[in-house]
């Protein structure tokens, strides 16, 4: 079995181990061996932003990562990104702007306004396009997604 290994990292907030393939993806990994299926797989190149997930405080492409370099770091995925505060208001923004079509761009979108408000508080409408521009809705549902992160932005709590 020299072509898997066992990894630990923080998922969530849990210390977590999986045995992995040395040719998975983190993606992979967190549909696959996880059970965690709101991170979506699309491109599988890096160039739609489903698959975003925060590794270490980054925004990343978990398509383009290998599941063996999520070694020691700690990862949050849609699934717990409620847990903080700034997650939680992203949540309800989209559900209160109505920004869900389809919903297979929402997880992606979540987690990049997620890391990128952090470091943008204050926002402009344009900015805000700027800060999610990795990030493809197919269905072309801009206008409420940036609706939602900057109600999201301007929330209290
Ligand atoms: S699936 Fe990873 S960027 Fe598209
Ligand atoms: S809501 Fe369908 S891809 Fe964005």
């Amino acid at each position: 079995m020299s072509h898997m290994r066992e990894i630990e990292f923080e998922l969530n907030g849990v210390r977590t181990r999986a045995t992995v393939r040395l040719d998975m993806s983190a993606l992979a990994m967190l549909r696959d061996v996880m059970g965690l299926t709101g991170t979506k797989y699309a491109c599988g190149e890096g160039e739609c932003g489903a698959c975003t997930i925060i590794v270490d405080g980054v925004s990343v492409c978990s398509c383009l990562m290998f599941a063996v370099d999520c070694e020691d770091r700690t990862l949050t995925t849609i699934e717990g990104v409620g847990r903080e505060p700034l997650g939680a208001r992203l949540e309800r923004a989209f559900v209160d702007c109505g920004a869900v079509q389809c919903g297979f761009c929402t997880p992606g979108v979540v987690m990049q306004a997620k890391h990128w408000l952090e470091a943008h508080p204050n926002p402009t409408r344009d900015e805000i396009k700027r800060g999610i521009e990795g990030n493809l809705c197919r269905c072309t549902g801009y206008v409420k997604i940036v609706d939602a992160i900057e109600a999201a932005s301007r929330a209290e709590g």
